[in-house]
């Protein structure tokens, strides 16, 4: 896990020489607790020092002696900046293109084919996809590519609609330029990327017809009034998000994510993740390699 600024690892000696502002065990809970209730992450007594290192910063810039001023700051706050500055800092963004190939596979192959099928007999005929917690875009933009891969003629047609969705505005505008350095591109095949990147020098950017598939937006899926604006999705993908977040957040956002998904739709975790005591609405179905959440009809 990262710990030190956002994309840089450091280790627990380097923090300290950093000058962080230790957070007193009594301030904790408060601290913890309005960040569960406004971005449903959780956070433990044992990730204080990472809430440490993350939040210095943000009370030197502010001004703020103490996180009990800091939470005070945020609550009245009415612009809502530092609110979305404190996102920044305390999410993971961790990914890359082409996460989990079996799942994305069952995606392709499976999936992708099914839905198209069911959209036949619609009028409109479109087809929602969801990425909810797309963090820098290699999620939506791998949806789009791997659709573009097996039927080419959806970039014109636009029947296909990626929604990308994340809590942090800055990895959304990161998202948006859709610009990779070649780390994040290592499951990519020399001929996919030929095909779907311009190679800038050290870059590659993704081209404008999978681009022009998917739209990003800022989403915090504890928010259950904007989560019901979401219908008729076929299928979710909300993989590596759920376990940041305690139980109950958990358990609202799956039955929101529910209501969201036509009958007939899926919902794909992370292959660590599971719906075990979170929700018995959807049917678990084997799909290829992957194990994938299903809306029945
Ligand atoms: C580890 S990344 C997962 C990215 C991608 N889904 C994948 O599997 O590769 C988790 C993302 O969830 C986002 N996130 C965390 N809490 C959120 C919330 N309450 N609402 C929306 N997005 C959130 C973070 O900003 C981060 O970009």
């Amino acid at each position: 896990m990262l710990i030190g600024s956002k994309f840089t690892p450091v280790n627990r000696s380097t923090i300290l020489a950093r000058d962080v502002i230790p957070m007193p065990d009594l301030e904790f809970p408060a601290v913890a607790a309005f960040i569960a209730e406004t971005t449903g992450i959780e956070f433990k007594l044992n990730k204080k020092y990472l809430l440490e290192n993350r939040l210095s910063p943000r009370l030197k810039e502010l001004g703020c002696k103490t996180y009990k001023d800091y939470i005070l700051y945020l609550k009245y706050d009415q612009t809502k900046k530092e609110f979305h500055k404190l996102t920044t800092a305390i999410t993971i963004n961790e990914t890359s293109f082409l996460r989990n190939p079996p799942q994305l596979e069952a995606f392709q192959n499976i999936v992708l084919p099914k839905i198209i099928q069911a959209a036949k007999s619609r009028i409109p005929n479109t087809i929602k996809i969801w990425s909810a917690g797309c963090s820098s875009g290699e999620e939506p933009y791998s949806l789009g590519l791997l659709s573009m891969e097996k039927y080419p003629g959806l970039s014109t047609t636009k029947q296909l609609q990626i929604l990308a969705t994340d809590i942090d505005d800055e990895i959304i505008a990161k998202a948006s330029k859709g610009h990779y350095g070649q780390l994040t591109l290592r499951n990519l095949s020399p001929h996919q990327l030929n095909t779907f990147f311009k190679n800038n020098g050290t870059q590659y950017e993704i081209n404008q017809n999978i681009r022009s598939l998917v739209k990003f937006s800022n989403l915090n899926l504890s928010d259950s009034a904007r989560m019901r604006l979401l219908r008729d999705i076929d299928v979710i993908f909300f993989r590596n998000v759920m376990i940041y977040f305690g139980t109950e957040t958990r358990k609202k956002i799956i039955s929101n994510m529910y209501d969201s998904l036509r009958p007939g739709g899926y919902l794909f975790l992370g292959h660590s993740e599971s719906l075990h005591g979170i929700s018995k609405a959807f049917k678990l179905t084997n799909l290829g390699k992957s194990m994938v959440y299903y809306k029945e009809l």
